[in-house]
């Protein structure tokens, strides 16, 4: 099983379906890694917050030295947390995550939330999350805009330390500010995206200026349930919803299989976490079927505009998307 590329404005190609890290405990990460490249998994999302980015890099060395792949075949994107946003931290937290990984660049690396906070050196708690203490009761802002951190990004990228760089949980008007700067254009736009939360303007946008979209949490409520989110516990789960099922039947594949394959048939790459080899495998296997125009206006036609993973869902006092 493989998945199919997708053309970036770097020059480089990524699998449209890929492996998410988040929530991978430390414990079965390079397992679950190795497993899945076992499995025909090429693109791995990891992130410094992910607090797994060792034990990935472990399950991914183990994988290379079977001969099951090659680092060139391999896909890795990382993502620089919000406390190391000052230029000057850039690099030398890219080249941790890098020694973490084990490997000697990435294939893309992505500004994880558009919020700078005050550094923490990794000495003193990593990964630092999102509060400055470690009670987890204060948040400190930091001092640096958003184009001071990505003039540092693109000096990462001409350095070879990443082959391209991308953002993530960006608006459509920090993107068009980016624009005005950006002398390296983002490779990649990573966001939440499920029928709950469909933004089509937002994906038009990125298409007009050649920038591919990574969907995450594609089945929209179900990780959030699975993270203990109040909130997400009140929405009924897609995996339940009539329209939902219904499509699953026609077409012979499970609900999952659906929701990704919605995503996919939009154009967007998409990058499930499962612990579970079998829906691992289904997971990958989600773009040789096609949804009908229908079928994919009916699961459209389900936006709320509901987003989760904003961090006041979280009890994170940060209005982000406010
Ligand atoms: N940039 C960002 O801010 C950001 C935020 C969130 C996530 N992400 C990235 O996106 C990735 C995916 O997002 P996510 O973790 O929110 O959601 P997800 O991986 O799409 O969903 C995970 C949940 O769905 C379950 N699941 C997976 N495959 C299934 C299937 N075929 N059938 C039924 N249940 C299934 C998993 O349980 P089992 O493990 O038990 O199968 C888990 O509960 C993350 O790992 C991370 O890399 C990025």
């Amino acid at each position: 099983m493989s998945s199919p590329l997708l053309q970036l404005s770097n020059g480089s190609k990524m699998p449209q379906v890929g492996f998410g890290l988040w929530k991978v405990p430390n414990e079965s990460c390079a397992d679950i890694v190795y497993n899945a490249i076992k499995t025909g998994y090429r693109l791995f999302d990891g992130a410094c917050d992910y607090g797994n980015e060792v034990e990935a890099g472990q399950g991914v060395a183990r994988a290379i030295k079977d001969g099951l792949v090659k680092r060139e075949e391999l896909f890795i994107v990382s993502k620089l947390w919000n406390s190391f946003h000052d230029p000057e931290q850039v690099e030398p937290i890219l080249k941790k995550q890098l020694a973490d990984w084990g490997v000697d660049y990435f294939d893309l690396y992505i500004i994880h939330f558009p919020v700078s906070l005050k550094y923490i050196s990794p000495e003193t708690r990593y990964p630092p999350g999102w509060f400055v203490d470690d009670a987890s009761t204060k948040i400190e802002y930091g001092k640096s805009s958003l184009e001071s951190t990505y003039k540092a990004m693109e000096a990462a990228q001409k350095k070879g330390l990443t082959k391209a760089i991308g953002v993530s949980n960006y608006t459509g008007a920090l993107l068009l500010d980016l624009l005005t700067y950006a002398t390296i254009k983002p490779a990649t736009l990573q966001i939440e995206h499920h029928p709950y939360l469909v933004q089509p303007k937002l994906l038009e946008l990125a298409k007009e200026n050649d920038i591919v979209v990574t969907g995450y949490s594609s089945f929209g409520p179900q990780s959030f349930v699975d993270g203990d989110m109040a909130m997400a516990k009140d929405i009924p789960l897609l995996f339940d919803h009539d329209v939902i099922t219904s499509i699953a039947k026609k077409h012979n594949k499970t609900t999952a299989q659906v929701l990704l394959r919605w995503a996919t048939q939009r154009g967007l790459a998409v990058i499930p976490k499962s612990s579970s080899q079998q829906r691992l495998e289904q997971n990958l296997a989600v773009t040789n079927f096609d949804l009908s125009d229908d079928e994919i206006k009916q699961i459209s036609s389900l936006d709320k505009n509901l987003r989760f993973n904003a961090p006041l869902n979280w009890g994170i006092p940060i209005p982000l998307f406010s």
